[in-house]
């Protein structure tokens, strides 16, 4: 069984003293119920991966994971955070190939892949982000379009490393829009990813891999999303950054 996670997405938002007190709050929050089933990560700056990381020490089933990682192993790539380093941290997350990083950074699936490839070797695992641009799903090309991306990147992996992969379809048009996909096409999509995955790996990698929805997941569509067949839960931007909706979100779940 593909194991439950609700991962927040904090991107570049808060400093330090807003990243622990929301961090508190949601911990405090969490504390009155927290059901070790679901896997809680917060994806935080890298600044703050420590600080947090202590904080959420000792609570069960939260982990802290970073927002993006180095496709270079090491060496002279000034402002650059490897694998290794998030690995010395005893970070066990890290968001790979996100829309943003895509579109705003020009980030390449044969980038994205170095990305995973490093992480996985360092037992970090890539939350892998996919997702077709609006252009494509008008064209009715979006199943392709996104089974392209994995098939250029995570699908490469042997199988033992792909099992330590978390996959999260993000419709580039549904993120931070306030227009989430309708269930229909969200089931559409996650069905597709993982037939695709058993055609490469198998039934049972297949079956236990988490498939995560992002794009404007908020407390009111949250339950309704995470019941659809084939989605394990959410990446969660925005709503993350209130302690309250995170946790309903987080306890929409079952
Ligand atoms: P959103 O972001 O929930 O604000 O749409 C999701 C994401 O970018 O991961």
């Amino acid at each position: 069984m593909a194991q439950n996670i609700i991962a927040a997405n904090w991107k570049m938002n808060n400093d330090e003293y807003s990243s622990k007190k929301l961090t508190y709050e949601f911990l405090k929050l969490l504390n009155r119920k927290n059901d070790p089933k679901t896997l809680k990560v917060l994806c935080v700056p890298h600044p703050f991966l420590l600080s947090i990381d202590n904080m959420c020490t000792g609570t069960e089933s939260v982990f802290v994971g970073a927002q993006n990682c180095s496709s270079f192993k090491q060496g002279a790539f000034t402002g650059e955070v490897s694998a290794v380093m998030l690995k010395s941290l005893g970070i066990k997350y890290v968001i790979i190939g996100h829309s943003e990083r895509r579109e705003l950074f020009s980030e390449t699936n044969e980038e994205l892949l170095n990305k995973v490839l490093l992480s996985v070797e360092r037992n970090i695992s890539p939350i892998f982000c996919c997702g077709e641009p609006l252009i494509f799903r008008n064209k009715n090309n979006h199943l392709e379009y996104v089974i392209n991306q994995l098939k250029e990147t995570v699908l490469k992996l042997n199988k033992e490393s792909f099992q330590k992969v978390i996959i999260a379809y993000e419709p580039v048009w549904a993120i931070g829009s306030g227009k989430t996909a309708s269930n229909e096409e969200i089931e559409e999509m996650h069905v597709a990813i993982r037939k695709t995955i058993k055609q490469k790996f198998g039934s049972s990698v297949s079956k236990n891999t988490s498939i995560l929805y992002g794009g404007s997941v908020n407390v009111f569509n949250a339950k309704e999303i995470f019941k659809i067949n084939d989605v394990n839960g959410g990446l969660i931007g925005g709503a993350s950054l209130q302690a309250q909706e995170f946790i309903d979100i987080v306890n929409s779940i079952s």
